[in-house]
């Protein structure tokens, strides 16, 4: 029966694919894992934006072969649980983020070194030559895709994407403000842009990040620290009646309530795509919510992955979207130090290590 079938599905873990990387990008989450802001078991391997090609595949896999191109999935689709199953849900249970094991859904580990146990970030590591991961967080894409590229449509392209047109559905003539002009929100604004917003209001405390983000579409940058007002203000000031729509794409307390007293009191939409850190908790003005305004989650842009990324590859392929001003490094994988450097000095949008 459908039920037994389901239980079957349940409880087959054994779906595990190798892959050899190709490429994989340095995003802001692999940053959380390295400055310990979420609660993850050491030593692991690092990264989950990654690109590759399937090595060899496990008892029951189905869904790809070797030789096939794939994105890894930080936030896999199981297709079985009730996220998956629901039309508007796409945080599968089966996602090792909130919170990480570090291990695979068997509970081993696939990686060690010198007898010693090495665990899984979030299931993909991809700071690796080789890896192992679950059938359900890989997909197969385009074989005309641009493998020094396309690992960006792993997370970070869709993270910003998506929450724009999936989750927030930016209006033309609209005014958005977002926050952290980094990989994700350089997606959230070229998607903003794409979309018809007018005014598009870029705050980052880096201002290295101003000219690239004026190029992908910011009309006005802010830098809150040089700043006489809380940026907040400066916001209702600039629009007089606050931004439609407010973007959160930094991972902090902060500016996620920044974002929010950003927005307009009666219809605004405020989007929290970045990651906090574990244990933080977001204190808002209780009585303010009555208003009418909206606060909402988005986590890898609302897609159902294995579903829809791979159209997001084809759509670059044939010029719909362009992921290319976000590529703005790529060095091979043995300078991985020096792609840290970089990206801590705040001079990336995404820096690609190649394998
Ligand atoms: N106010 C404004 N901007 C800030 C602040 C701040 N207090 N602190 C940092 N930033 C900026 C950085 O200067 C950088 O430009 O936020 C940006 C973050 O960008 P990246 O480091 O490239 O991170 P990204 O990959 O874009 O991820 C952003 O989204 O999915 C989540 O986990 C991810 O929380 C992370 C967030
Ligand atoms: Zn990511």
């Amino acid at each position: 029966s459908k039920e037994v079938e389901k239980i079957i599905k349940q409880l087959s873990f054994g779906h595990l694919i190798s892959l050899q990387m190709i490429s994989s990008g340095i995003c802001g989450s692999d940053d959380h894992v390295l400055k310990g802001k979420l609660p993850m078991k050491f030593p692991l391997i690092p990264g989950h934006e990654g690109a590759g090609i399937v090595e060899s595949v496990g008892d029951g896999v189905s869904t790809v072969k070797p030789g096939d191109k794939v994105l890894t999935l930080i936030l896999p689709q199981c297709k079985n649980c009730d996220s998956c199953l629901h039309p508007e849900g796409n945080f599968c249970d089966k996602q090792d983020v909130l919170p990480c094991s570090g291990v695979m859904l068997d509970g081993t580990c696939r990686f060690s070194c010198r007898g010693k146990k090495v665990y899984h970030s979030f299931r993909v590591s991809t700071f690796t030559e080789y890896t192992v991961v679950p059938e359900i967080a890989v997909v197969k894409i385009d074989d005309a895709a641009p493998m020094d590229k396309v690992c960006l449509i792993s997370c970070g392209v869709p993270t910003g994407y998506g929450a724009v047109v999936n989750s927030a559905k930016v209006t033309p003539g609209s005014t958005c403000v977002v926050f952290g002009l980094g990989g994700v929100g350089s997606a959230i604004v070229m998607a903003c842009k794409a979309s018809g917003a007018s005014r598009i209001i870029g705050v980052d405390i880096n201002e290295k990040k101003f000219l690239r983000a004026k190029a992908l579409g910011v009309t006005d940058c802010l830098n809150p620290n040089k700043l006489k007002k809380p940026v907040h203000e400066v916001v209702m000031e600039m629009t007089g009646v606050g931004a439609d729509f407010a973007f959160e794409a930094v991972g902090l307390v902060d500016t996620m309530i920044a974002a929010w007293n950003s927005c307009n009191n009666s219809y605004g939409v405020c989007l929290i795509a970045g990651l906090a850190p574990s244990d933080a908790q977001l204190p808002l003005d209780a009585v303010r919510i009555l208003s009418g305004k909206t606060l909402k989650g988005v986590c890898l842009g609302d897609y159902k992955t294995r579903d829809c990324l791979p159209k997001i590859v084809t759509d670059y392929l044939q010029d719909k979207i362009n992921i290319d001003p976000l590529v703005t490094h790529q060095l091979p994988f043995n300078q991985l130090h020096k792609a840290l450097k970089l990206y801590h000095a705040g001079k990336t949008i995404r820096c690609v290590l190649l394998f």
